[in-house]
């Protein structure tokens, strides 16, 4: 007897001990404890035989009870699954009162979601065992699987790449289902950096855990089996990697939690979360690397040792406790476009460009562009949606506002550093990253390089605007003192810069 290993609640073995057609008598045996052992015994055809034209395809077992002809042996997947949206999909279609025809592919068993291509499943024999996204969406064709399970190479085993999204009718797995206007989340992910994939990095091991598919998979444990487990290939950090694709556990069926503070734990935080601080033996270790976690909640940047700063002492206004779903409030936020003359709707924006307060075109649709920080040039229902501004308008101002002065801040800092050094990151001088003595100056780089982020000073100044301000002034006045510098220079006294930092400490402290 074949004998495996899979997690607690996972098939532990099954036994195949006759085939009359399709009528299969097994035994099965799972584990529901470390030792004890629970053996249940199925002595009856279980599944009836499919409709011909379903070409393959099984659906349910027991559609009353949502189980699945899979879901007899692959009794973790099947209690996951029945506790999922998609296992309900063809009740909220009928429930939406505009079901019609060219709707139930997406909402049903077929070739949608794998590899068949032709009318099969529900498309092609209507026969109610086959609504709702089952497990042969993703998986595909069972009968041959479930005749033999043995075989090794007749697994039918899900595929998590998303395919050429230039084109949607080349889409494969979760992209052929979720696009089209009203979840457009294939489209605007194609638009975002996580379908994008640094080749050098996504090739080494070292950073494969943030920027290869697979290698994400493997640094969160995933141990299940998926058709690019072992190619070559590179995945993008795509919907798979995110989501789950069988649990939902967690809000928006996610592998991880969104809804923490803790870093151990955020999807985001899992990999906006490496070079915060300076890195003396690194030839990198002055350029921040996804610093927005230790950002946000604050944790990030140089902390000048004679300045009176410590380490997490300013008060994060964004990575509070009254924004719980820390990056996805701001970054994943979903909302429907209507036409302004008649009201219609347009499209639901579902967040999945991954840019907070995108910026957005004529009708109101958000892109990947660059746009200047108004309400009309951008959609800051992130900001509002979740109650913490009064209005768009006014979360706009807050942003260029802050961005500005910010800006101004970094101005002064870098104008500063180009007199101590004026090569600035060129090898030798005081700003050296290859030379592992560390100097007040290069402390200062980072903390500028930190606040202009990404190339303007938006995302540091939603992050941790106080911090952010509080370090750079901290650094005008560190770099002052240490290289001796005629305040002047920057048109303000070197007392001014202790009275700011005052101003910003007293206000967050
Ligand atoms: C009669 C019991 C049975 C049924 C029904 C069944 N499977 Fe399996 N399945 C197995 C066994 C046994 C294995 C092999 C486990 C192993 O080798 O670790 C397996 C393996 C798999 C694997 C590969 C796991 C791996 O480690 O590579 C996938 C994916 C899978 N099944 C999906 C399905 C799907 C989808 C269905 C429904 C179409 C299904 N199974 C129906 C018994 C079953
Ligand atoms: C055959 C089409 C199809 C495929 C393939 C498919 N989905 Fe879905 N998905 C749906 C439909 C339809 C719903 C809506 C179900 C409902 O709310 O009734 C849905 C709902 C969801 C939800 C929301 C669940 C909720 O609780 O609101 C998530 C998340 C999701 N799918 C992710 C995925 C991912 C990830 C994949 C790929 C691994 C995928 N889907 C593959 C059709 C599909
Ligand atoms: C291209 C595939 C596709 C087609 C075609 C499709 N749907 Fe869906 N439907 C989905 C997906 C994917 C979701 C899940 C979206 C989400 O969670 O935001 C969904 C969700 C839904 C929901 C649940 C929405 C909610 O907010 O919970 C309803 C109701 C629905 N669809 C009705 C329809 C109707 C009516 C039609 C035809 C007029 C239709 N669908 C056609 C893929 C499709
Ligand atoms: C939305 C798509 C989707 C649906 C629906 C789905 N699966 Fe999966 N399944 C996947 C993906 C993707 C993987 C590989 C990654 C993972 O498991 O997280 C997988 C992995 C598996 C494995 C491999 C486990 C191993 O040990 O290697 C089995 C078995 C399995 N699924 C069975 C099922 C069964 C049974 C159902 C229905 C009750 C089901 N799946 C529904 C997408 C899906
Ligand atoms: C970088 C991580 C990430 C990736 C990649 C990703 N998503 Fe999401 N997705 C999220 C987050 C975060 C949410 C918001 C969940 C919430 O607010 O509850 C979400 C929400 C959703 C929802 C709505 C769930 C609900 O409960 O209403 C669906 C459906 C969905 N995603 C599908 C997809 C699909 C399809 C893809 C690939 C084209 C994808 N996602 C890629 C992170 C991701
Ligand atoms: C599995 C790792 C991973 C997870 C989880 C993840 N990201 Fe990313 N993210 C990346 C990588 C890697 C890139 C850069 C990709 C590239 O440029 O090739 C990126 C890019 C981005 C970008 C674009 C940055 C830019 O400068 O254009 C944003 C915004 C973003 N992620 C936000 C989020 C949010 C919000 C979440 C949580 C919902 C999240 N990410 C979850 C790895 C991840
Ligand atoms: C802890 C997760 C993590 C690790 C490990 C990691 N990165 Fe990244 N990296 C990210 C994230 C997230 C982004 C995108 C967000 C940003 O730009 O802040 C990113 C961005 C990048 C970018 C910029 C991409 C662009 O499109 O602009 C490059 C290049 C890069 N990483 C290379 C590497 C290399 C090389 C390694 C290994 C030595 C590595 N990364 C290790 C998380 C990581
Ligand atoms: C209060 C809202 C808010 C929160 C919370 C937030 N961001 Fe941002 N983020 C922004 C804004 C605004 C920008 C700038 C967008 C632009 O330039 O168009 C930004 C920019 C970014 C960028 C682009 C590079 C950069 O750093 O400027 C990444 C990546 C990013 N955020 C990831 C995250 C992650 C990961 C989290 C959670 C740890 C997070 N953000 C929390 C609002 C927020």
């Amino acid at each position: 007897m074949h004998i495996s290993k899979h997690s607690v609640f996972d098939l532990y073995s099954a036994a195949i001990v006759g085939i009359t057609g399709l009528a299969i008598t097994f035994v099965l045996f799972f584990v529901s404890g470390c030792d004890a052992r629970e053996v249940v015994e199925i002595e009856r055809p279980f599944f009836e035989a499919p409709p011909e034209e379903a070409l393959g395809f099984l659906g349910y077992d027991d559609e009353d009870e949502k189980l699945t002809v899979c879901g007899n042996c692959h009794v973790g997947q099947q209690s996951a699954w029945a506790g999922t949206g998609h296992a309900d999909a063809w009740e909220s279609l009928q429930a939406s009162g505009h079901a019609q025809a060219f709707c139930e592919n997406c909402h049903t068993v077929g070739p949608n979601g794998n590899q068949s291509t032709e009318p099969s499943g529900w498309a092609s024999t209507q026969d109610s065992r086959y609504h709702d996204v089952q497990c042969e969406s993703c998986h595909g064709l069972g009968e041959v699987h479930v005749a033999n399970p043995d075989i090794d190479g007749s697994h039918p085993q899900a595929s998590l790449a998303v395919g050429d999204l230039s084109d949607l009718a080349n889409a494969t797995g979760c992209a052929e289902c979720h696009q089209g206007a009203h979840h457009p989340f294939a489209e605007e992910w194609a638009q975002s950096g996580h379908a994008s994939v640094v080749s050098f990095a996504a090739a080494r091991e070292e950073c494969a855990g943030c920027h290869r598919g697979q290698g994400v998979l493997a640094a969160w444990r995933v141990t299940d089996s998926y058709v690019e487990k072992d190619a070559e290939e590179h995945l993008a950090i795509t919907c798979g990697v995110c989501h789950d694709p069988h649990s939902g556990a967690n809000e928006g069926q996610l592998r991880r939690p969104i809804s923490t503070s803790s870093v151990e734990q955020h999807l985001c935080a899992s990999c906006h979360n490496r070079r915060t601080a300076p890195d003396p033996n690194s030839s990198h270790g002055l350029s921040p690397h996804s610093p927005q976690t230790a950002l946000l909640l604050g944790d990030a940047g140089w902390f000048p040792p004679d300045v009176e700063i410590d380490q997490g002492e300013i008060l994060p206004t964004h990575g509070s406790a009254s924004n719980a779903k820390l990056c996805a409030t701001c970054h994943v936020n979903s909302f429907t476009v209507t036409d302004d003359a008649t009201g219609d709707f347009v499209f639901n924006a579902t967040g999945h460009l991954f840019t907070a307060a995108p910026c957005v075109n004529e009708q109101g649709i958000p892109t990947q562009s660059e746009c200047g920080i108004t309400a009309v040039e951008r959609s800051f229902a992130g900001c509002t949606d979740a109650g913490c501004h009064s209005s768009e308008e006014n979360a706009a101002l807050a942003l260029s506002n802050t961005s500005t002065r910010i800006q101004e801040r970094a101005d002064a800092l870098i104008e500063l550093l180009e007199m101590v050094d004026p090569g600035l990151e060129e090898a030798g001088g005081e700003i050296d990253a290859a030379d592992p003595t560390f100097t007040a100056a290069e402390g200062a780089f980072f903390n500028y390089n930190l606040a202009t982020f990404g190339n303007d000073t938006r995302g540091a100044s939603a992050h941790n605007p106080y911090l952010t301000e509080a370090l750079l002034v901290a650094s005008i006045s560190t770099v002052i003192d240490t290289y001796n510098i005629v305040p002047s220079v920057t048109g303000h006294t070197r007392e001014y810069w202790n009275t700011e930092l005052d101003r910003i400490l007293s206000k967050n402290r």
